[in-house]
Parts: structure tokens; sequence; C-alpha cells
């Protein structure tokens, strides 16, 4: 059997669970085909990604600190494990975490340290912050507590090179940068995988704040409006995000031609309409699925596929 590759890091609202139902409707639905490119323009980390194993695959994520890191991964793996084993491992403890994660301060942090010394940097707050995640101010400065957890497991030299093999024979890229640059990326053919940061009731909490710009409702319209130029393009899409009426309304309303899924169980993935009502009471019902296939072009009714 095929060898998992896991994405080195954890990441909050990561899809490594669900990825095998998600990946299964790409493929029942025909979304991802051999030779085509597949895009993940809220990359994260990357569960998706590195669950599929397809060839020809592009990660684009606005923060810089994780661009770097999968580049690191990409280009000095052996660079990387040692730094962490060297200059980070030993010194773990409450105060060198704060020291570590209050790099960000200083004026000069991109400039002054190496690629693979953020990179490892990256990694360690992954491994030794509060349940792994990456938040920052409106500064760009993370601002995440530590676990309080007295060990830090941090990754082996195999899973750091089974990730690395993988992007490396497989054409994988990663772009730093907002998600729209897909558009000028992708082509006809393609699947874009979107994994925003969730819609929220305006009256819950949610955490949206990966990046300094943060995520609201403006936000998820100029989303859809960007996975419907896709969509004119030829190109697939699919994105998930939360089962609120907002985002069912924003996908249901014109006659685009979205399917809407919601994940009722681990193994299952079914359409939103049939469950309507009497959803509340199973797991993930909160979790909505949104396929979106470009309409076959056709000429007097024959279609030219
Ligand atoms: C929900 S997470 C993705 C999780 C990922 N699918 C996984 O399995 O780990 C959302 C990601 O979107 C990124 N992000 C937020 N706003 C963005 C934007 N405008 N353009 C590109 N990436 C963005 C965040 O940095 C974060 O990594």
């Amino acid at each position: 059997m095929e060898k998992t590759v896991y994405p080195v890091i954890k990441w909050a609202g990561g899809k490594r669970r669900l990825a095998p139902v998600i990946a299964s409707r790409f493929y029942d639905d025909g979304l991802l085909r051999p030779g085509a490119t597949y895009f993940e323009p809220f990359l994260g980390g990357g569960a998706l990604m590195f669950y599929l194993k397809h060839k020809n695959a592009v990660g684009i994520d606005q923060n810089p600190e994780l661009i770097n890191f999968y580049n690191v991964l990409k280009n000095d793996p052996e660079g990387l494990y040692e730094k962490l084993q060297k200059d980070f491992a030993p010194y773990h403890s409450e105060t060198f975490y704060y020291e570590i994660r209050n790099r960000d301060l200083e004026a000069d942090f991109m400039k002054k340290y190496k690629k693979v010394d953020r990179a490892a940097r990256f990694v360690y707050l992954n491994k030794s912050c509060f349940n792994g995640i990456w938040r920052v101010n409106s500064k760009g400065h993370n601002n995440v507590p530590w676990n309080h957890q007295d060990k830090v497991s941090l990754p082996s030299l195999e899973s750091v090179m089974a990730a690395h093999d993988y992007i490396i024979s497989n054409n994988i890229s990663f772009v730093r940068g907002d998600y729209k640059k897909v558009l000028d990326l992708a082509e006809s053919g393609d699947l874009v995988y979107f994994d925003p940061p969730y819609d929220v009731e305006p009256l819950q909490s949610g955490f949206t704040s990966y990046t300094k710009q943060g995520f609201g409702r403006k936000e998820q319209k100029e989303l859809k409006d960007i996975c419907d130029e896709l969509l004119r393009k030829g190109i697939c899409v699919a994105i998930s995000n939360s089962n609120t009426g907002f985002i069912k309304q924003l996908y249901t309303k014109s006659t685009d031609g979205y399917s809407l899924y919601t994940i009722v169980d681990e193994n299952k993935l079914r359409l939103a309409r049939t469950i309507a009502g009497k959803a509340c009471s199973r797991r993930y019902v909160n979790e909505l699925l949104i396929i979106g296939k470009p309409v076959e072009k056709s000429f007097s009714g024959i279609s030219l596929k």
C-alpha cells in the first residue's frame, strides 16, 4: 500500500480527518483529472493536498512564515531537521517559547534570520503553542500562548523526508499571497479547493484571524465571485465552509449550479437539502462542501466535451 504522507505541521481548522470524504467526492464527480493541476489557495496544513498526492499541485497562503516553511521543506529538509534538533529541542521551556515567539517583534525579523531559522521557528511554535494555532494581531505579530507542556514533540527525520520527497517528486510549488492569485495561475480543466476561514454567525464567536487581514462576510462574498469567475474559465471548484444560512444562500441563490453537501458522518457526504430540518443532532452537520463544475460548452444541444 502507498505510504501516507503527513504535512509535518498540525493546523487549526485542518482537514486531516475529513480529507478522505472530501477526496472521494472529487473523484466521484470527476473533478480531479490526471494531467490537471490541483490548487489549494488557503493551504494551511495542506491536509487535502498531502492526502491526494496529486502530481502537479500549487499551494497558496497569505501567511509568509507558513509558505517559507514549505519552501524550506522543499529545498533544505536536512537543514530544517538539524536546526530543530540543535537550536530548539534542547532549550524548550516557557521562557524559550516566548523568546522565540517574540522574534517577530524585531524590526528586521525577515532579514535578520535565514529562511531555515524562520522555518524552524515556525515548526517549533506550531508544536509548542496552545492547540497548534497560528494567530497574529493587526500588526502581524504572533500572539498565541504556550501550551504548558514540558516536552515538545518535534518531527522525526523520517516524516520531514517523506513530506520533502512527495513535494519534490510530484512537482509541488508554494506561493505566498492572496488566494485571488489562483485566477492568474489556474487553467481550464484544473481543480481549485478553497478551505477559507469559516463564516461565523454574527452573534457567535469564531476563529478567523489566521492572518492580520481577517476574513469576514465581505470576504466570503468576494470568494464566491472568484469561484464564479473560475467556473466561467472552465475550472472546477470546491469550497469548504460552515453550514450557515449566509453561506447556503450565497451559493444557492443564483443559477450558478453549485451542489451543496453536508458531511453527516466521516464516511458519507450527503446533499444538504435531503437532510434539511433534521440535521442538528448529527455530527459534522456544521460542515458544508460546495462543488462547482463548469457547464460543458455545447452547440445546438450537442456537447463539445
Ligand atoms: C482554515 S485554514 C486552512 C486549513 C487547511 N485546509 C488544512 O487542512 O490545514 C485557512 C488558511 O487560510 C489562510 N488565509 C487566510 N486568508 C487568506 C487569504 N486572503 N489568502 C490566502 N490565504 C489566506 C490562513 O493563513 C490559513 O492558513
